[in-house]
């Protein structure tokens, strides 16, 4: 297993392996196709070197959540070079009302992302946001509008999983009906998240068990989806 996994839990970005994946797509994938762009980036990903992306596994469980819950605006934690943008936007396209923010910590990234949505042709769906969830609940509002959000999918420092969930919960960023997705709580794990969730009075939460990504099937991961318990009608 690479570095840069199993240095996940501090982000320890290898930006030569971002080089590497980009230059791969920027040779091989159709510029404005986002299938094409995806699948060239699972190819380098299998091939060539493991990246830390939601993956051709985990990213279609994560879709069929997006397809049941039909969320408008969705945030995302964690955009590392715009795999996951890329993929749960181009699911969204044909909806007009849908944007997909993204919110990553590392500003290089956050310009990698820029362009990689905009060579998968998305630029119109994706909104990049550089820094963390704390320093973007202002601009999701005063620039943005948002207040709330239909889905809060969590892929960034796992370490920071609960803290961020904690501080959405105390500004009041979910309403009755946002879905929380949490990737890799099993690998790397992130187990102080997982026990708060499994027993939250207010959130009723399953866990998908399925595999890493790009790991052949050889390592277990699971995904976390989280949705508040409804309140039964008094009568
Ligand atoms: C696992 S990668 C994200 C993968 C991406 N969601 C995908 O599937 O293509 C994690 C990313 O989270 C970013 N990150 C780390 N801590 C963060 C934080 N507190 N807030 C936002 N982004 C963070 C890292 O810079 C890294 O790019």
């Amino acid at each position: 297993m690479s570095t840069e996994n199993k240095k996940q839990g501090t982000m320890v970005i290898d930006y030569e392996r971002v080089n590497q994946v980009l230059k791969y797509v920027y040779a091989n994938a159709i510029e404005g196709d986002a299938e094409s762009v995806l699948k060239t980036i699972d190819t380098f990903c299998y091939e060539h070197q493991w990246c830390m992306n939601v993956g051709d596994v985990k990213g279609p469980i994560v879709r069929d959540v997006i397809a049941e819950h039909k969320p408008k605006v969705i945030v995302e934690l964690g955009g590392y070079y715009g795999y996951s943008a890329i993929m749960f936007a181009n699911f969204l396209k044909n909806d007009p009302d849908t944007i997909y923010y993204t919110i990553e910590i590392n500003p290089i990234l956050a310009c990698v992302i820029e362009k990689t949505t905009r060579f998968a042709g998305l630029g119109d769906k994706v909104r990049v946001l550089t820094g963390n969830l704390s320093q973007n609940l202002e601009v999701l509002k005063n620039k943005y509008g948002i207040s709330q959000v239909d889905m809060l999918f969590l892929d960034h420092i796992k370490d920071a999983y609960l803290s961020d969930f904690l501080l959405a919960e105390e500004r009041c960023l979910f309403h009755k009906n946002t879905v929380i997705v949490a990737d890799n709580v099993i690998t790397p794990g992130a187990p102080d998240y997982l026990a708060h969730l499994m027993d939250h009075p207010r959130f009723s939460s399953k866990l998908i068990k399925t595999e890493l990504e790009y790991s052949f099937g050889m390592e277990e991961d699971g995904i976390l989806v989280s949705v508040p318990v409804q309140k039964p009608i008094a009568v």
